[in-house]
């Protein structure tokens, strides 16, 4: 399969079902990608790669039951992989300069993306991934943070799981921090600068509801 162009119409409406049920409900299924997980467990260690990877692996492959034409393979190894280049930046930068300021351009973001392509081409081929399936994966991954425009409906899927783990309260509760942000400034954030960014129809969907189920969770509306 190849990837599937970008539709125009933003946000982008789904073509399949919508879940916005909490996303413990529904881990990522299958044992086909265990493999990749096995062979990146240093890289996960990094950054709280251990819980944001696998939330947002079962926030994309719902992505994917909503637009069932996109590659689900493609997405799936592209958000299971897309950050493990943290795992091999210099730690101590990942909080100076990858969550402060304009962190969308610091230098170690380009460089987690660098990492996180070169990890790919180690790991993917030797499970039996082929070369065009392994640089699809990297062209994904190379600019997901820094990189303004998704080129694909697959490099857009990727991109709103990798913004939906924030909005489930073990997202909140790990990366509230990372910003240096108590949770009811850091959900405020979230509905003002992240919503915004959001790509497709289902995925705003998504993240409204857990929203709301996280702020009330979290009594952000009296812990303030
Ligand atoms: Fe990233
Ligand atoms: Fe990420």
């Amino acid at each position: 399969m190849t990837t599937t162009a970008l539709p125009t119409a933003r946000p982008i409406p789904g073509t399949g079902p919508v879940d916005t049920s909490p996303i413990a409900l529904t881990p990522a299924a299958g044992a086909d990608l265990d493999p990749i997980w096995q062979a990146v467990i240093v890289e996960t260690r990094t950054r709280g790669n251990d819980i944001h990877l696998p939330i947002s692996l079962a926030y994309a492959e719902r992505l994917c039951n909503a637009f069932p034409e996109a590659d689900r393979l493609l997405v799936r190894v592209s958000i299971q992989l897309h950050d493990t280049g943290w795992g091999r930046v210099d730690e101590s930068r990942i909080l100076s300069e990858g969550f402060t300021g304009d962190w969308r351009k610091a230098a170690i973001r380009y460089e987690h993306e660098k990492q996180g392509c070169i990890i790919a081409r180690e790991v993917l081929p030797p499970l039996g991934y082929d070369e065009q399936f392994v640089e699809q994966v990297c062209a994904i991954i190379d600019g997901h943070d820094t990189r303004p425009e998704a080129y694909t409906l697959e490099d857009a899927l990727v991109r709103d799981a990798d913004r939906l783990w924030r909005f489930d309260h073990a997202g909140i509760a790990l990366a509230s921090g990372w910003f240096g942000m108590d949770p009811a400034i850091y959900t405020d954030r979230l509905e003002a600068e992240i919503i915004p960014e959001l790509i497709t129809q289902p995925a705003i969907a998504m993240a409204t509801t857990d929203l709301d189920r996280s702020r009330a969770l979290l009594k952000t509306a009296v812990i303030r």
